[in-house]
This record gives C-alpha cells, sequence and structure tokens, in this order.
C-alpha cells in the first residue's frame, strides 16, 4: 500500500485491496465473496447498460480515539437500496447480505480506514445492477451487488467553509412522480450538465427547485438541503427529493438539541429569511451555505453575512462527527462497531 497523506484525501478513487461480490441467479443471492479484481465483466446487453437498471449507496466507517472502527447507520443505506430496487424492477437484496458485505468490505481493507483525527473517512460505495441481456425493455433476471470501498476527504472543497450554490431553473434532476426518491444512476447523470454549469461558474452544486411549479426548494446536487430560523431546523418536504439519512439523523439531533424542526415546502423566497443553510448528506457531511444565486432571475440570497459556518450548522456538525467517530455514546444505536 503507498503511503496515503490522509489529512489531505480528496473525495475520489484509491484502489484497495478487496471488494466483495454477491450475485442474483435464478431467484437467489449468493454468499458475499471477496475479489481482488477491480474489473466487472457483463454481457453487452445487460439491462444496466441499457435501460439503466443500476442502484448505489453511499456511507461511511470512521476510525475513533479508541482504534475501533465504526460503520453509520449501515441497517438505513440497505433498506433504501431495497426501495430503490423496488422503484427500477430490480431483484431486492436482502438486508442480511448487504450487512455482511459491507462488513466484509470494511474489514478486509481495515488499514485503509483513515487515523482518528485526520479528518478522513472510509467511503463505502454498494452498487446493484442488472447484468442479464434483453432488448426489448424489460427488467434483467440476473443483477451483481458489489461493495467497494475507498479513503475520502471532504466532497467540497474547503470542507466546512461556506460555499455558494445556484439555481438554474433550465434544468431539473427528478420528475415529481419519478425516480428522484430512490438512488439509482440515472438520477446522477440527469444531473451532469447542470452540475458541470454550476462548478464552471464556479459553484458547489445546483440547488433544484421543484420540476412542477419551480417555486420550492427540492434539494442540492449530492445531498438534501436545511435551513435554520428562529431556532427551527427546516428541510424540504418533496416527492422528488432522496430521503437522506444525514438529514434523517440530524433533525433527531437537532430535537433533541432544543430545535423545533419542521419538514415542509419551502418556497425559494423564504431563502432570504434563513439565519443559516447548508447541505447535508454522507459525502458532504454538512456543507454551510454561503449564498444562493437564481440566476435567471436575477435574485441573489446571503446566507452568511460573515462568510463562516453558522453557530448552529455548527453545533450540528459537532455532535453527528462525535457520534460517527465515537467520541459521543451512541445513544441512538446508529453506529456498528466492528470487533
Ligand atoms: N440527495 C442526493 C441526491 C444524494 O445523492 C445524497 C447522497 O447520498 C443525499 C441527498 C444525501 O443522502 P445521505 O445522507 O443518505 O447520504
Ligand atoms: C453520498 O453522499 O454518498 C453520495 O452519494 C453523494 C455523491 C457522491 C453521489
Amino acid at each position: 500500500m503507498e503511503k496515503l497523506d490522509w489529512a489531505n484525501l480528496s473525495f475520489g478513487y484509491i484502489k484497495t485491496d478487496y471488494n466483495v461480490r454477491s450475485y442474483y441467479k435464478e431467484g437467489k443471492w449468493s454468499k458475499p465473496r471477496e475479489t481482488t479484481s477491480e474489473e466487472v465483466t457483463m454481457h453487452m446487453a445487460s439491462t444496466c447498460l441499457h435501460y439503466g437498471q443500476e442502484a448505489f449507496e453511499g456511507l461511511k466507517a470512521f476510525k475513533g480515539k479508541d482504534g475501533k472502527v465504526r460503520i453509520f447507520r449501515m441497517r438505513e443505506n440497505a433498506l433504501r437500496l431495497i426501495a430503490s430496487c423496488q422503484g427500477i424492477m430490480m431483484a431486492e437484496l436482502p438486508v442480511e447480505i448487504f450487512e455482511e458485505a459491507v462488513i466484509k468490505a470494511v474489514k478486509l481493507n481495515e488499514h485503509f480506514v483513515p487515523p482518528y483525527g485526520s479528518g478522513a473517512s472510509l467511503y463505502i460505495r454498494p452498487i446493484l445492477f442488472g447484468t442479464s441481456p434483453q432488448v426489448g425493455v424489460k427488467p434483467s433476471t440476473e443483477y451483481q451487488f458489489i461493495v467497494f470501498v475507498t479513503p475520502v476527504g471532504p466532497y467540497f472543497k474547503g470542507g466546512f467553509k461556506p460555499t455558494p450554490v445556484v439555481i438554474l431553473r433550465s434544468y431539473d434532476r427528478a420528475a415529481p412522480l419519478g425516480t428522484g426518491t430512490i438512488k439509482v444512476g440515472g438520477n446522477y447523470a440527469a444531473s451532469l450538465v447542470a452540475g458541470n454549469k454550476a462548478h464552471e461558474l464556479g459553484y458547489s452544486a445546483v440547488l433544484y427547485l421543484d420540476a412542477k411549479e419551480k417555486k420550492y426548494l427540492d434539494e442540492c446536487g449530492p445531498a438534501n438541503f436545511f435551513g435554520i430560523k428562529n431556532n427551527t431546523y427546516i428541510t424540504p418536504k418533496s416527492t422528488s427529493i432522496l430521503p437522506s439519512i444525514t438529514n434523517k439523523s440530524l433533525m433527531q439531533i437537532a430535537k433533541d438539541m432544543g430545535l423545533k424542526v419542521e419538514q415542509r415546502l419551502i418556497l425559494e423566497e423564504e431563502l432570504s429569511t434563513f439565519e443559516e443553510a447548508g447541505q447535508v448528506g454522507t459525502a458532504a457531511v454538512i456543507s454551510p451555505i454561503l449564498r444562493v444565486d437564481d440566476l435567471e432571475e436575477n435574485k441573489q440570497y446571503i446566507i452568511s453575512k460573515n462568510g463562516e459556518a453558522g453557530s448552529i450548522s455548527t453545533k450540528l456538525y459537532n455532535k453527528l462527527r462525535a457520534i460517527q467517530l465515537g467520541d459521543e455514546p451512541d445513544k441512538y444505536n446508529w453506529v456498528t462497531v466492528l470487533d
């Protein structure tokens, strides 16, 4: 293993030793087994290549002060993958196989889990896709599930420093009753052009509006949105956003910190009333928002007046990290500690 500069990792792919795979054939999933191969071979008419039968997950493992490795909310990701499978007619992967494969992949690559204090973590990427040939638009009869891991640093450059986001009204990420609530590759393909445009213009992400009325906040490219005002944590309710496990965790933490929590429609104009706002997700953790520009409407909403993260976002971030790293007792039972 090459020597890694743990404190300066970016969010990218670094080869690790093993990945773990399970195959679905004749109605059954095989026991997850490790391989050192980074390659996948499949039929050229596989449904994942033609009709987008592919879903993925993202979760993280952390090394604590005690040297133990902790995986955050693995079961929630297993359940969301099942929802994704149902959404695009793929064979559902049992929770037990998901958990066994994730634990195996982390354990076999344990020396890639970044050390405590580095700010980095081990990103776990489960993927599931259809591999049998079809030419008509039909679901596959065979599937492959792979879990690979890779050590990562912050998703957004600057980590916890507020960044600007942009509303680009000519793009939608997902349809109101489409696949926005599940984690399928097609949603990300649909977000590439707008995401690229945002990056070229100097923004960290696109803040999507609801696709129907273009009035309400939906979510950021790879993360949910939250705003804070009057001691209240407010996050969008929508039929086209991914139910973020980080956001769900923060809603719980916010409640227990004495904040009110509201999951509801948020008009774009309400942005002008937020004292703080952020993007939340596994990769993003909490990434505070500096300002939101609505380019076509020529509107600008300044969120962070001094360019720094707000006090409530900082408290939420610290609390979440403390649970993930094992600095605080896991009173919610969110963490799987590896032996
Ligand atoms: N929204 C989208 C579109 C995402 O890709 C992600 C990342 O997984 C999230 C939200 C955040 O979800 P989670 O906190 O479960 O990682
Ligand atoms: C995650 O937060 O796990 C994501 O999937 C975001 C992005 C890297 C797609």
